[in-house]
């Protein structure tokens, strides 16, 4: 038998006993009680009874064993600066700091918003929080204030840390404005601010709840202060991040201790083959799920190097970045979206630039955050000549549904495919009532409950929408929201997803958002936004708008007011620029938008009529309104 099945079948005659045994991998405070508890939380909870502190796992554990390793190798392609720092810097760096915010007030089971670009403060603001046991919830620096506000109202944090600016290749992005903007429309009031100045930028201009990092961090050093590690419960949350939902309020993800650790551990050996000394990087953003657990989190638990990239894929300076990188770095694992190679493709398509590099350390590439598609895996595959393993997982999860566990056993991989499910996810294809279809046939794609030790437990101050979205549709299943097949050897295909959720470059987004956003325009009647298909992107969002009666300015003006609207209140990260104006929106009789059809139209797919449309003249105004900006 392959080590995968024997894995996956050792985890399904006893997940509790697997589970267990993992986690003796995790230094714990306080043994479990419990490996599961069912009786707990929506659908039970690991390792109850359970103490432990991630930030002591990810940093005081090596500093007895390799404390002269680089922890971090922060590289940034907007300012040039390269560094390595160790294990043992960092852990003086996170105790200080963390001292320093146990200083602003912030103890065990507070709340930080942490709003950061891609620099070392960033993990070490995370970890400092893990160590006193504080809950951080990093917020994505391509989110505009008033998604920043939502999220200080959801979470009701004592303090935000951030720095003064974000670096974007064609702008300086000043935070500082943003956050006191966010603070002033937040309803929950914020008591403080750190804010990093970041050097060689313009400072964010200090009011009077603002403190500097730099000067609070070097008194705590001065006086030899640092903070202990706080021992928390292994079902206490580690983080809250939010993700999109079908509603402009998004999802407070939570993220527990211990089952977290657990989960994460199994995954940097087993599934991405990364042993501790060596480095991976996850090319990312640390207001990512894909940032907390495989820039931070997992390649620290494992004592491995995390490589903290600042730059893109393209333009900073070239298609050639992310290969000179590995080589400079020793890079063993590159874990990064389809869209970054896409853009790297469309730059190199010959990969002269990649064949300038020695990428002999490189083991594979990792994709996930959307589908790969065929030409993007084979390219890289081809160019690379290492295996590119496509893997499915989302925020909630935490780690990898579905993939191939490199670690474990190098399987072939099927293109197309996001691969096999890993231990602990039993996935069944579902219909509407629930039924488990057979090979081939596409439905539902649900995992059996419990879900494993990692998976979010319930959503921050809100168990019951928890138990709406995603518990309640299939009796004893996790509902994915995603839509897809399994075929006869068990690989999973994930095709689409069920709800209003889009994913462009990677970045997960509501088009029932974006709507909120654009109905608020004062002379938009009403309108529909959703995701068409775009070749670098994988999907971007467009906007079909009805005017009030009697509007008399222009269509364009009003169509480029809504696309700054959505860049105003959501961010440039939505990636909305189409607005079309139409006269009115296809309809159901019963009065319900036909984006799904519109969406084929704006496609080029083909489309079967709806039985229950209202007037199908409509569909002919929409063809003409897209055909008009060259699209569909
Ligand atoms: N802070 C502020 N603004 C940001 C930002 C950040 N951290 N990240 C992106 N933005 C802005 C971009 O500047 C862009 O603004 P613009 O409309 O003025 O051009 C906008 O948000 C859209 O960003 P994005 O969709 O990421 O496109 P891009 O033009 O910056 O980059 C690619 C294009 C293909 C190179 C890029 O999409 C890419 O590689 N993305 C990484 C994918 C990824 O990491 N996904 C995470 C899941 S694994
Ligand atoms: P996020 O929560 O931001 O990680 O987004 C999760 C969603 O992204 C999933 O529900 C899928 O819709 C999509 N997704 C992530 N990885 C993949 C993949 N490998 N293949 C297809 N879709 C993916």
């Amino acid at each position: 038998m392959s080590s995968y099945k024997a894995t996956y079948e050792s985890w399904t005659n006893n997940p509790e006993e697997f589970w267990a045994k993992e986690a003796e991998t995790i230094t714990w405070d306080q043994r479990w009680d419990k490996v599961f508890d069912a009786n707990e939380g929506p659908f039970g909870q690991w390792f109850p009874g359970g103490k432990c502190n991630t930030c002591f796992n990810a940093l005081d554990r090596h500093v007895v064993d390799r404390p002269g390793q680089a922890a971090i190798i922060y590289h940034s392609q907007m300012t040039g600066e390269v560094k390595e720092i160790s294990y043992e810097a960092l852990l003086g760096e996170v105790e200080a700091f963390a001292k320093v915010i146990q200083n602003q007030g912030v103890e065990k089971g507070d709340r930080v918003i942490i709003y950061m670009p891609m620099i070392p403060e960033a993990a070490i603001a995370m970890l400092a929080c893990a160590r006193i046991g504080a809950v951080h919830s990093v917020v994505f620096g391509g989110f505009a204030a008033e998604e920043l506000s939502i999220r200080i109202n959801d979470c009701s944090p004592k303090l935000i840390i951030a720095a003064s600016c974000g670096l974007e290749p064609n702008r300086v992005i000043a935070y500082k404005p943003l956050i006191d903007k966010a603070i002033e429309i937040a309803d929950h009031k914020v008591s403080g601010t750190i804010i990093f100045q970041r050097e060689g930028q313009e400072p964010g201009q200090m009011g009077p709840i603002d403190k500097d990092w730099k000067t609070l961090i070097d008194e705590v050093k001065l006086k030899g202060e640092k903070a202990d590690c706080v021992s928390v419960d292994a079902t206490d949350p580690l983080y809250v991040l939010y993700t999109s939902g079908t509603t402009g309020k998004p999802k407070g993800v939570v993220r527990d201790h211990g089952g977290h650790m657990v989960a994460l551990k199994w995954t940097m050996k087993n599934f991405y083959g990364i042993e501790p000394g060596e480095v991976m990087w996850a090319a990312s953003d640390v207001g990512w799920v894909v940032g907390h657990s495989y820039i931070v989190y997992g390649p620290l638990l494992q004592g491995a190097t995390t490589l903290i990239f600042e730059g893109k894929p393209v333009g900073t300076p070239d298609a050639g970045v992310f290969w000179k990188v590995i080589e400079q770095h020793n890079v063993n694992v590159l874990f990064t979206a389809p869209t970054a190679i896409r853009a790297i493709k469309r730059e190199d398509p010959n990969g002269e630039l990649m064949e300038k590099a020695d990428l002999t350390s490189l083991r594979a590439l990792f994709l996930a955050g959307e589908r790969a598609d065929p030409d993007t895996i084979n390219w890289s595959a081809e160019s690379l000549k290492v295996p590119v393993i496509d893997h499915w997982w989302q925020t909630e999860t935490g780690w990898p549904i579905t993939g191939i566990p490199f670690g474990l056993e190098k399987l072939p991989t099927k293109v197309g495919s996001s691969n096999l499910p890993m231990p602990g996810y039993q996935i069944d294809i579902l219909d509407e009532e629930g039924n488990v279809l057979p090979a081939g046939d596409i439905g539902a794609i649900t995992v059996k409950l419990p879900l494993p030790p990692g998976c979010a437990p319930t959503l921050w101050g809100d168990t019951s929408r928890y138990i709406e979205s995603y518990l309640t549709t299939f009796d004893g299943y996790y509902e994915t929201a995603d839509a897809g097949y399994i075929d006869e050897d068990g690989y999973v295909y994930v095709m689409a997803r069920t709800d209003d959720v889009i994913n462009v470059a990677g970045h997960r987004l509501s088009t029932g958002g974006m709507e909120e956003v654009v109905a608020s325009h004062k002379d938009v009647a009403e309108c529909a936004v959703f995701g068409m298909n775009d070749k670098l992107k994988g999907q971007l969002p467009i906007g079909f708008i009805v005017l009030n009666n009697g509007v008399e300015r222009s269509n364009e003006e009003i169509e480029s007011e809504v696309v700054k609207l959505v860049r105003e209140k959501i961010g440039p990260v939505a990636a909305f620029k189409t607005a079309v104006s139409v006269n009115r929106l296809p309809k159901t009789r019963s009065g319900k938008i036909l984006r799904g059809t519109m969406r084929k139209i704006a496609n080029g797919e083909e489309f079967k009529l709806p039985a229950t449309i209202d007037d199908p003249a409509i569909l002919d105004e929409i063809k003409e309104a897209l055909g008009s900006r060259n699209i569909g």
